[in-house]
């Protein structure tokens, strides 16, 4: 199914309602409309420029259910630019069970994977190789200080409060387990965060499957309700 506008809003709206329920808070201009943001000025330049904000997408999947993510982001730099010096980035994702981005890794970010609020998260790990690929290497990595000597393919668990670090050519997924989570319409939620070294996300990622389009196409089939991180209008 191609990705829709209406998706995009309804997401956004679940996430806002899962975020409240855990009784997290997200900064004011995560409830922004679009009237907002077009009388938004270049004091704002920051969540333009390093695209903070709402991030909802299906990779280009056309599967949003299953491959796809919402998240915001709430703080990041800007590689090379000396007027966003920040050195680190943070995310909130909101985990529906199943729900994953397709399997890639960072040709340099380096980030950390926290399970925050509600049921499980599972992690997969594999190293890639020097062209990229899933390599048969046992590698090491730590979670909450604890090093891990993992196997390609490898599966952890996160209980709420527990993370793990996932080094820079590791091939990753990761999603709500099913079964666990805060229960809407008989999908359990959980809320993860990412804490990591700046994100670029028009550079650094690489994908292992056939799609990968980190900010796909919308179908516009109803009025936006909110701006991406990709969409906003010019101050
Ligand atoms: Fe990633």
């Amino acid at each position: 199914m191609v990705f829709k506008r209406s998706d995009i809003n309804r997401s956004i709206d679940l996430a806002r309602e899962v975020i409240d329920y855990f009784g997290f808070h997200l900064p004011l201009f995560a409830h922004w409309d679009p009237a907002q943001w077009k009388k938004a000025g270049h004091e704002f330049g920051e969540i333009r420029d390093c695209m903070l904000g709402w991030d909802v997408t299906d990779f280009g999947s056309k599967d949003f259910y299953n491959i796809g993510r919402t998240l915001f982001t709430v703080r990041n730099g800007k590689l090379n630019n000396r007027q966003y010096p920040k050195e680190y980035a943070e995310k909130i994702l909101i985990d529906p069970e199943s729900q994953r981005a397709p399997a890639h890794f960072h040709r340099s970010k380096r980030e950390d994977i926290i399970c925050r609020r509600g049921g499980n998260i599972l992690v997969q790990l594999t190293k890639a190789d020097k062209e990229g690929h899933p390599s048969g290497e046992i590698f090491t990595t730590q979670k909450d200080g604890c090093s891990l000597r993992l196997s390609p393919g490898e599966i952890i668990r996160l209980k709420p409060g527990e993370s793990i670090n996932i080094p820079p050519r590791t091939i990753h997924q990761f999603w709500g387990e099913e079964g666990t989570g805060y229960k809407i319409d008989g999908i359990g939620y959980t809320l993860s965060a990412e804490i990591s070294s700046v994100c670029d996300d028009l550079n650094d990622n690489v994908f292992l499957e056939n799609y990968g389009e980190r900010f796909p196409p919308i179908l516009e089939d109803e009025e936006r309700r909110y701006y991406l991180c990709h969409e906003y209008p010019e101050a």
